[in-house]
């Protein structure tokens, strides 16, 4: 499989981009980074200490340091840190460099180097996406499959907007144009991640063993840990948005319930801008383009986190 990964490296893009690094069956072609959790200048260097961590040989490719339209507001730094990864002070400076090509123009280089064969796996705001597939109407069609973490399925966001979740606030127009262009779309939502958090006995197993990987996960983690764990409202485990996304996308077996819907973006709404709007009674009339993942295998999940950090 043939991977192209678009991020906002924050922690969970770093989980999930080491889940794809440690596949047998994957092989990254590129990662391609927009301003989302934090700011772009921010998420390259991120990325580049997860390649670090595996050294890999993969091209990195700066994109939007902006919505669309949208003024952009970072995740928060009580979330991924003012440095996207938690602040962890662990973290070695990476001497990486990203490539000189914006990532949009990358992206329609790679689709049309290996057309039909590109899996898409975008983990942040869909700002690059918007503007390949402005740069070239055929991008969409070259590209076998989209997964996208990102959107609501009943309303519960996890921004000002309630209806809202991040990815999607963050760059509504992004997103709009997106589920308008692409038709063979996967899209694991927020209500999906709240139903299926890491379990903290598991994470603490997994992170019990001393390597360079569990120990940077450890690292970049310990304060979203803390939060989730102790914090206001308590969770039964860590919330793993990107790496359930990736997980899906590395091995669509683990899908256990999906439905194919209908789905688009509103724009407008004082309350709902950045919703996703999804046709469960077929009232638009519209193609249904996405495949909303609602039940994922977890014992799968938690192989792929065992593959990825020994
Ligand atoms: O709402 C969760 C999403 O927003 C995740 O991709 C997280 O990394 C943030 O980008
Ligand atoms: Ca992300």
């Amino acid at each position: 499989m043939r991977l192209v990964i678009d991020t906002d490296a924050g922690i969970d893009d770093a989980q999930a981009i080491m889940m794809a690094l440690a596949h047998s069956n994957a092989t990254v072609e590129a990662i391609t980074a927009v301003t989302g959790n934090v700011h772009l200048d921010q998420v390259v260097p991120n990325v580049c200490t997860v390649l670090d961590l595996f050294d890999a040989d993969i091209p990195v490719y700066p994109g939007a340091y902006r919505p669309l339209v949208a003024s952009w507001k970072p995740a928060g730094a009580h979330i991924h840190g003012e440095d996207g990864l938690g602040d962890w002070p662990g973290r070695k400076p990476s001497a990486r460099k990203p490539e000189c090509t914006a990532a949009a123009a990358a992206l329609v280089e790679l689709a049309n180097r290996y057309p039909g064969e590109l899996t898409l796996v975008a983990l942040g705001p869909m700002t690059n996406i918007a503007l390949a597939t402005r740069l070239d109407p055929t991008f969409p069609q070259k590209i076998r499959q989209l997964t996208f973490m990102g959107g609501a399925i009943a309303a519960r966001g996890n921004t000002e907007n309630v209806t809202a979740e991040f990815n999607i606030y963050c760059d509504p127009e992004a997103a709009f144009i997106v589920l308008d262009a692409f038709s063979n779309i996967r899209m694991v939502s927020w209500e999906t991640t709240l139903a299926h958090p890491l379990p903290w006995s598991i994470y603490d197993d997994l992170l019990a063993t001393t390597t360079d990987r569990s120990t940077f996960c450890a690292g970049i983690g310990a304060t979203l840990v803390r939060l989730l764990r102790d914090g206001a409202e308590q969770y039964d485990g860590f919330l793993i948005p990107d790496p359930l996304a990736m997980a899906i996308t590395l091995e669509p077996g683990l899908i256990r319930e999906s439905e194919t819907r209908y789905v688009t973006v509103e724009l407008h709404g004082s309350l709902t801008r950045g919703q996703t709007v999804i046709d469960y009674g077929k009232a638009t009339g519209k193609l249904p383009n996405v495949e909303i993942v609602t039940r994922i295998d977890m014992e799968g999940v938690y192989d792929l986190y065992r593959q990825m950090l020994c």
